[in-house]
């Protein structure tokens, strides 16, 4: 190939430049030219593209957000429709395209790919819910914002006597809340996975301070759990671009719900985008390097429809069409832990 595209989409998350930096540099030693596609799908239409050149990766490896900027679309919705895009990608004489993203954007990705385009995918969300890969470039800075926060929050919730939420992003999976829930110590880590009602949330408050006699809690819920009663309905309020409901708030329910409740003072931090824009992580940083090397062997091999993952220690290729779409969940295992230990 002597051009190749390399697109950031979705929500953005720490490591993603590391990403685009390393399909960069490898372009620049292969003598293949590498197009930034700026603003994501939409960009693409509007034709943000042009050569990426040494200075435009130099000093990045460290830095959240992405230079080539990021959007959600709505693009490939259209009856699952990639003509559009190929034709875009087309008109720039791009042979390949490595697409950094989540969930949305592996799933467009796949569509590329089955429609013909060469296409190769790596695993970028904060949320860690695509299967297929045991890590996602961005899980490890978000959680270890999270664990922070319930390191810091300690303090105050032990000062006033309170119970402290904390909030984390996620969506439908609870990753995050139950790494930092285990790293943090959480008293109660609730999840969308694992069931539970306000009472059984209550009960456990009322033993911890009323029995075991301590004056504070500590409590992370992910932005996408819900009690069975459906008091905290995390999914009541405004959609994104993809008609997907926009999450946030459940813990300001929470805490409000325990304070009329139990009339202990409660109080909930919400994390919201202070998880996507930490400097990433050593781990985020070394994962991005190596699934980004390793899709770009991929698409200068000849191959498609594939996502750089991380299998143990090892990376490796699993085929986009066993990842779009798809949610990989929290499993009870780990929960467990959280359970435990938290
Ligand atoms: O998918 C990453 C994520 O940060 C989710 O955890 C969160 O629900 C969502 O993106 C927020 O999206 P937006 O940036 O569109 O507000």
């Amino acid at each position: 190939m002597k051009r190749i595209g390399v697109i950031t989409s979705g929500g953005d998350a720490p490591g993603t430049n590391a990403c685009v930096r390393t399909v960069a540099r490898r372009g620049f030693a292969a003598g293949v030219e590498v197009m930034g596609i700026f603003d994501s799908w939409d960009g693409l239409l509007k034709d943000e593209v042009r050569k990426l050149e040494r200075h435009d990766v130099a000093g990045i490896v460290q830095r959240a957000g992405t230079i080539l900027r990021s959007a959600r679309s709505n693009l490939f919705l259209k009856d699952g429709d990639a003509s559009v895009a190929i034709a875009a990608l087309n008109k720039h004489q791009i042979e390949g395209v490595i697409v950094i993203g989540g969930n949305g954007s592996q799933t467009a990705a796949n569509l590329l790919a089955k429609s013909g385009f060469p296409v190769i995918g790596v695993p970028k969300t904060i949320d860690n819910d695509l299967v297929g890969t045991d890590f996602s470039v961005g899980f490890f800075t978000a959680a270890e914002v999270a664990t922070q926060a319930l390191d810091n929050l300690r303090a105050t919730a032990e000062a006033h006597s309170r119970v402290m939420i904390v909030e984390t992003m996620g969506r439908d999976s609870g990753w995050i809340a139950v790494e930092a829930g285990i790293a943090g110590g959480a008293d109660l880590v609730l999840i969308p996975e694992h069931e539970f009602t306000l009472d059984s949330i209550c009960d456990r408050l009322h033993t911890r301070h009323e029995v075991h006699k301590r004056n504070y809690s500590i409590v992370i819920i992910a932005e996408g759990a819900m009690d069975v009663q459906k008091k905290l309905d995390p999914r009541r309020g405004t959609k994104d671009v993809n008609a997907r409901p926009r999450l946030g708030g459940v813990g300001t329910m929470l805490a409000l719900e325990i304070e009329r409740k139990l009339g202990y003072n409660a109080r909930c931090t919400t994390l919201g985008y202070l998880q996507r824009c930490a400097a990433p992580v050593t781990t985020d940083r070394v994962l991005a390097t190596r699934l980004s090397d390793y899709a770009f062997d991929l698409l200068a091999g000849g191959k498609s429809g594939l996502m750089a993952s991380l299998a143990g220690r090892d990376i490796e290729a699993v085929p986009l069409e066993q990842v779009a779409g798809k949610t990989k969940l929290v499993t009870d295992d780990y929960f467990r832990l959280a359970e435990i230990f938290g």
